[in-house]
């Protein structure tokens, strides 16, 4: 008998179809995400999980599918995933790296570039009948992106990507990272900064590229908007929780910085009654940086080979957790 694997969302049928040659597929088709009853109730039995960041896989859900071998994330991320508790428990966890950095680098220059030259407050311009002289020299003025200094906080795969852009708009990169990366200095010439302090006070592009841990959670909060420029745009591409969104609004409001631009919010979708969403002088886009087709279907492609590697007790091609295969059974 094929093992059983729930799925929390439609997927490529190139994805579907390599999980159908090998198991038997519960899917997932209601219009708005899985409400968590529905999962506890649909995860019983079955022997594998492809998920997706919005739905939290903690004891709970675990403990409710007792015989899981695998979890596969359609993300890079994977935050909503409890990862000690899937190694406590002998699973692995799979996620989709590489594949989608270049496409989320290009969605952070799209922000950066929409954010510093008012692409979007133009077009809203425009379209509301303000256009009314054919040539204001005064009219909606904006930053330049080409010799100004970017701040990456994070220099990772996506990180690095970023950066690899920032060099053709001949930018000075700073980055700030735990781990320092002469390879990349030499490469790309970026400058390394040791303090958060020193990028934020220097950048007039601070991009985020960190993952949500206990130690990055708000780590950009009122402390971290007063160090920097007023004329500075942030752009946050990583996850909403890593910036106070409190302090990001007053940020705005109060002129503290000159703009942002974000694809994550700390609440997913933001409500409609979030604050920023009366402001001017931010971008709000619905979590979509490596939404092109290309890359969508490779990372769904991918979590398909990690839930069928899982299934079949082998290592995972991309793996959190790897220890899990290095075990000696009591
Ligand atoms: C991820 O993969 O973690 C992103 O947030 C979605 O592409």
């Amino acid at each position: 008998m094929k093992p059983v694997v729930y799925i929390t969302r439609k997927l490529f049928p190139e994805a579907l179809d390599m999980i159908s040659e090998v198991a038997k597929i519960k899917l997932w088709t209601g219009e708005l995400t899985i409400p968590r009853e529905t999962l506890l109730e649909q995860v019983k039995g079955i022997d594998g999980l492809l998920c997706l960041l919005s739905e939290k896989v903690d004891a709970t859900i675990m403990a409710a599918a007792p015989q899981l071998k695998v979890i596969s994330n359609c993300a890079v991320g994977y935050d909503n995933i409890d990862i000690a508790e899937a190694t406590k428990r002998g699973i692995p966890v799979g996620n989709t790296p590489g594949v989608l950095s270049e496409a989320t680098a290009d969605f952070v220059f799209a922000l950066l570039m929409a954010a510093a030259m008012r692409v979007v407050e133009a077009d809203k311009y425009t379209r509301s009948g303000f256009w009314q002289i054919p040539w204001d020299p005064m009219l909606l003025l904006g930053q330049d992106v080409h010799h100004s200094t970017l701040g990456i906080v994070g220099l990772g795969r996506i990180g690095t990507e970023v950066a690899r852009r920032a060099k053709g708009f001949q930018m000075h990169v700073l980055y700030h990272d735990r781990t320092r990366r002469e390879d990349a200095e030499k490469e790309l010439g970026v400058e390394y900064v040791a303090t958060l302090s020193e990028l934020l006070s220097r950048s007039d592009f601070v991009s985020l590229h960190v993952p949500l841990t206990e130690d990055t959670r708000r780590m950009i909060g009122p402390t971290e908007f007063s160090m920097m420029k007023p004329t500075s745009i942030l752009v946050n591409t990583s996850r909403g929780q890593v910036v106070d969104q409190e302090a990001l609004y007053k940020a705005l409001k109060s002129g503290q910085i000159a703009y942002a631009a974000i694809d994550v919010s700390e609440v997913e979708p933001i409500p409609m009654d979030d604050p920023l969403l009366t402001l001017e002088n931010i971008i709000i886009t619905p979590h979509m940086a490596s939404a092109s087709i290309a890359t969508r279907t490779k990372m769904t492609i991918m979590a398909a080979a990690n839930l069928v590697a899982g299934l079949q007790g082998k290592m995972l091609p991309n793996c959190v957790n790897p220890e899990v295969f290095k075990r000696v059974p009591e």
